[in-house]
């Protein structure tokens, strides 16, 4: 198994350029089961997860074409003019629980579908009961069998839904449903995701009615039929948010080129309070990192407020603050796994319940450390970043998921770090 190494101790200076946001990719991709046209995707980026989605898709029947994902374009044509199989395995969604996503798309356009639940991970239990609520209220019948939900459904009709928590997947999941139900479906206390916004263009492209996404109430009026598209992937927010918190670490002075600043509007403002200076254009950020960071409070909240997905790389810039900060994680109930690691490299956290209480020290001592879900992942390669002598990082098949070439962009950056196939 791959390792990276990072020598710590490099200011990060340049420009890095973010890639398309596999949180908009993936359910974009899945989207493509609403249609027998051609949908074209721009920006796909060379993600893990983007190949277990393809992978997934083409074991549906539908018809992959991949440019090469190194490349800008990132271009990906798919279409799903056959799909025989229409069961999504347990292989696939226990790597990638995304992979749940076909379940609304395939039901709303076949009316069956077979999926494999996807269990629990690392960073909590993560069920799908509000994916399943919406769509039994739509008039699916869904049965749990043989750890596969099994749903079926002559046409969905459309129906109010009521999500209890602001679920990313249950929105999206829904709102591919409803685009081919029979009526309006209204989401309320839905997702307000910039990739939820992303998907509802693609889907009002297809020939869908979907207003209100990027609000807590999104409204569907299903169609019969939905056709081809095109369309360029939004960049990645966490991916953005990450390569600032590493220029903000080191010292450094970097910009970031296709960083969207009005999708990282809370990030940035509590990036500010840490003393980072920070100038904005439409897509890029510029941020200069001043003297050791001053300690803030955090609390993750569903969108517009601070992103889970951030909470580990700001863990890793208090950490090294010059007071005490408390962070609350309220998205997900073990998302903190990457706080034992940090101690191992001399960081002083303490965890109660949901919360992280963090003293920032002086300097973090390099170790072996080991990657624990996607965005601890990163956190350690940030560590690495500022800790004394050579941190090893093992298991990063966690970050090859969701960064796109993190060593070869640091690299860049002038930071000292490697990979080591093995
Ligand atoms: C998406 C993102 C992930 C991000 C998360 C929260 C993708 C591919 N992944 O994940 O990177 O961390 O949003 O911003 O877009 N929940 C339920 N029942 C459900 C669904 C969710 O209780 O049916 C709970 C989950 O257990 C979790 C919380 O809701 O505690 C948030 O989950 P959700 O917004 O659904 O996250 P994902 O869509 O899985």
């Amino acid at each position: 198994m791959d390792k990276i190494l990072v020598r710590g101790g490099r200011r990060l200076r340049g420009e890095v350029a973010v890639s398309g946001a596999k949180n908009a990719a993936l359910p974009i991709l899945v989207s493509s089961l609403l249609t027998a046209e051609p949908c074209v995707c721009h920006g796909v980026p060379d993600l893990l997860d983007i190949y277990t989605v393809l992978k997934l898709l083409g074991g549906l029947g539908v018809r992959v074409k991949r440019g090469d994902l190194q490349a800008a374009s990132g271009e990906v044509t798919l279409q799903a003019d056959q799909v025989p199989h229409l069961e999504a395995p347990y292989d696939l969604v226990k790597t990638m629980r995304a992979s749940f996503l076909v379940l609304g798309p395939l039901l709303g356009r076949f009316g069956e579908a077979r999926v494999s639940t996807p269990g629990g991970c690392a960073i909590g239990a993560r069920p799908v009961n509000l994916h399943l609520k919406g769509l039994a209220e739509m008039g699916a019948e869904i049965d749990l069998i043989h750890g596969y939900v099994v749903a079926k459904a002559k046409r969905l009709r459309g129906a109010k839904i009521y999500l209890d928590f602001p679920s990313v997947g249950a929105t999206e999941n829904l709102m591919m449903a409803a685009a081919l139900a029979e009526g309006v479906t209204i989401i309320e206390d839905a997702a307000r995701e910039p990739e939820v916004e992303d998907l509802a263009a693609v889907l009002n492209k297809m020939g869908a009615w979907v207003e209100g996404a990027g609000t807590d109430i999104v409204k569907i009026e299903g169609v019969k039929e939905l056709h081809g598209v095109t369309h360029r992937i939004i960049p990645d927010r966490i991916e953005a948010g990450t390569y600032i918190v590493a220029a903000a670490l080191t010292g450094g002075e970097v910009e970031v080129k296709g960083a969207r600043p009005d999708h990282l509007d809370a990030f940035l403002l509590k990036l500010k309070e840490t003393g980072a200076m920070l100038s904005t254009d439409r897509d890029k950020v510029k941020v200069v990192g001043k003297g050791r960071p001053v300690s803030v409070d955090l609390t993750t909240l569903p969108y517009p407020g601070f992103p889970t997905d951030l909470q580990a790389q700001m863990m890793v810039l208090m950490a090294v603050s010059n007071g005490v900060s408390v962070i609350t994680e309220n998205i997900f109930e073990n998302r903190f796994m990457h706080a034992l690691e940090l101690n191992r490299m001399g960081a002083d956290i303490r965890l109660e319940g949901n919360r992280a209480i963090v003293k920032g020290v002086e300097r973090l001592s390099a170790a072996p450390v080991m990657a624990t879900d996607l965005r601890a992942s990163v956190s350690l390669v940030l560590a690495g970043l500022v800790a004394e002598g050579q941190t090893e990082i093992t298991r990063v098949y966690h970050l090859d998921r969701g960064y796109a070439h993190v060593e070869r962009k640091l690299s860049g950056l002038g930071a000292d770090i490697e990979r080591v196939r093995g």
